[in-house]
């Protein structure tokens, strides 16, 4: 789960590599590192945040028009400079930088002994294992055959002293290359060279790539034969992949939430129309996610219950191999991620079609492994989502799941007109007026050990979300329950003082109050989400009537509260410790 970039053009690389490493820094921040070509490699690297690390070394002064580039979120081998990307063989001639898991680490640690390894990475290896070849063949030749050698998941770029080309290659993780006029971007994703394109080719498994200047020159990396890859444009905009006038990617994304979930609704009728062809056919569905889109999921799932009086199975990614029997070729498999390069995700696609099973995906970027590894797509066209935590990615996925409940249940201009609705209600729940309200919530809350939230039905998986959206980022204790179950073992750690946030919604309000006043019996402080004021609660946090839409309306002020709690605490809202934007490690 890191983050890298290259360059190979007329300009200057290490200050364009240096932009792009802040636009991937969501991917990992705990240390970074550039490599250029001029007459010999030239790298610098440490521990830190790029920011952090160019106002000590300076990152931008190494020469050349050729560069790789890594931020790092360490998986093999603790945070120290030397772990830092780039990485070197021997000689110092091949250098490289990667992002994912080389499995057969040990094992070509052992067959490469002569060698010194100056780091405890696993990426290090493939440096070596590239010298090691080299003794007989030219470098592309030599890359080839070492990376044939690797098992596991790699995105790579590599150059060599004494070559001006430079190469890169993907495999299980995500690869791109941006597009410019005599120039080429390999990158991640695509936000890291947004400020210079829109143009993107889309690389595949397996997908070996040499690049000079005249162009890339694409191979199969099993078979070796040629092939064709198309450059496609992105309709995202580099303004969109920018903080603007905000503080935050957090804060500026809960805010575009006006726009993003009227943008999620606007799908190709033919589309919705055969995906709901394929729900009706299916002898048995599954919705399968990760994090905060399992919450969607589960969404869904109360939706579909709801809405289509329609079964659903809810399986979290990691989880879902476990369920591998109940799948045929007439099962369908929604999976949704902001992503689409969750590996957890991808593998549970990936047992899905062997079974045979259809595979349709909601997801936020396009060209991503899972759009690929689909039948059928939905995107949720949030635009680039740069904050770790996932808000309008999330009530993106929310809304579809309901439009797809209410198209299922032949009802899909209801669900539009439901949504339609919500435009001027986000628009005020993410006011400032609503916000600073918030602020003085997170005021009182900022001390806190520990905090509970409970909802019953569609607020259940509100309830999950909230807990996972708090403790995420402010890394205050935050557990979600159903109403219901706080007494069944869990109120045992209510004291005096203890905040219990409580979803209230239509259907639910008598039970959902009565376990709020469980809680506040035993000492807790109630803070009440929802349309109507109540006696029981201590802090009310109003919230506008809109019936299955509530999952949408009662998570953002949640989503606020998280950040001001953040901000509060002194936390980096965009980048919580330990935490990556994708996680594509299984
Ligand atoms: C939490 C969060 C994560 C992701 C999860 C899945 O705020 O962002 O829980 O939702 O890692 O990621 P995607 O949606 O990219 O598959």
């Amino acid at each position: 789960m890191c983050g890298i970039i290259g360059y190979i053009g007329e300009k200057q690389a290490a200050p364009i590599i240096f932009s792009g490493l802040k636009k991937l820094e969501y991917r990992g921040y705990d240390s970074a590192g550039i490599a250029t070509l001029n007459n010999g490699i030239h790298i610098k690297k440490d521990v830190g945040k790029v920011k952090d690390i160019h106002s000590r070394i300076n990152l931008t002064d190494l020469p050349g028009f050729i560069g790789i580039g890594h931020t790092r979120w360490a998986t093999h081998g603790g945070v120290t400079k030397e772990n830092a990307h780039p990485h070197t063989d021997c000689s110092g001639e091949i250098v490289i930088v990667h992002n994912g898991i080389i499995e057969n680490f040990q094992e070509l640690k052992r067959e490469l002994k002569h060698h010194k390894l100056k780091s405890e990475t696993d990426s290090e290896i493939i440096a070596h294992l590239i010298e090691e070849e080299m003794e007989n063949k030219g470098f592309v030749e030599a890359a080839k055959t070492a990376l044939k050698r690797v098992e596991g998941h790699f995105s790579l770029l590599i150059l060599n002293k004494n070559d001006k080309r430079m190469i890169a290659a993907r495999r299980g993780s995500p690869l791109v290359i941006g597009v410019g006029k005599g120039e080429y971007f390999p990158a991640s994703d695509i936000p890291a060279f947004l400020d210079y394109t829109k143009d993107v080719i889309y690389l595949h498994d397996n997908d070996f790539v040499v690049l000079d200047k005249n162009g890339p020159k694409f191979f199969n990396l099993k078979n070796g034969e040629n092939i064709e890859r198309v450059v496609s444009t992105v309709d995202w905009d580099a303004e969109q992949a920018k903080k603007g006038e905000f503080e935050h990617f957090m804060l500026k994304e809960i805010i575009e939430q006006t726009e993003t979930i009227q943008k999620a609704i606007n799908q190709k009728m033919e589309i919705v129309e055969e995906v709901v062809g394929d729900i009706k056919n299916a002898q048995g569905i599954f919705f399968v996610g990760c994090g905060t889109a399992y919450h969607a999921c589960l969404t869904g799932s109360y939706l579909f219950s709801k809405v289509a009086k329609k079964h659903v199975n809810v399986v979290s990614g990691s989880e879902f191999p476990h369920f591998e029997h109940f799948l045929t070729d007439k099962t369908l498999v929604i999976a949704v991620s902001q992503s689409g390069e969750t590996a957890d995700v991808l593998e549970a696609v990936k047992t899905a079609r062997k079974r045979g099973s259809k595979v349709l995906s909601i997801v936020n970027v396009m060209g991503s492994s899972l759009t690929r590894n689909s039948d059928k797509v939905l995107l949720t066209h949030s635009g680039p989502e740069i904050c770790v935590l996932s808000t309008k990615a999330y009530t993106a996925q929310l809304a579809l799941m309901l439009l797809l409940a209410y198209a299922t249940a032949g009802k899909i201009e209801d669900g539009r007109d439901q949504l339609k609705n919500l435009y001027n209600m986000v628009y005020n729940l993410t006011a400032l007026s609503k916000r600073k309200k918030l602020k003085k919530l997170a005021e009182k809350l900022k001390d806190k050990e520990h905090i509970f939230t409970i909802g019953r039905g569609l607020m259940y998986p509100t309830a999950l979300e909230a807990a996972l959206k708090l403790k995420e980022v402010s890394y205050i204790h935050t557990e979600g329950f159903a109403g219901g179950d706080l007494k069944h073992g869990t109120i045992a750690l209510i004291e005096k003082g203890t905040p219990c946030i409580t979803f209230v919604s239509n259907g639910t309000e008598k039970e959902i109050l009565s376990n709020a006043m469980e809680i506040k019996s035993r000492g807790g402080y109630i803070i009440g989400v929802g349309p109507k004021n109540n006696d029981i609660f201590d802090y009310f946090i109003k919230v506008p009537k809109s019936s299955v839409a509530d999952p949408i309306t009662h998570i953002i002020p949640m989503q606020i509260l998280a950040y001001q709690l953040a901000v509060l605490r002194g936390c980096d809202p965009d980048k919580p410790r330990n935490l990556a934007k994708s996680v594509t490690v299984k």
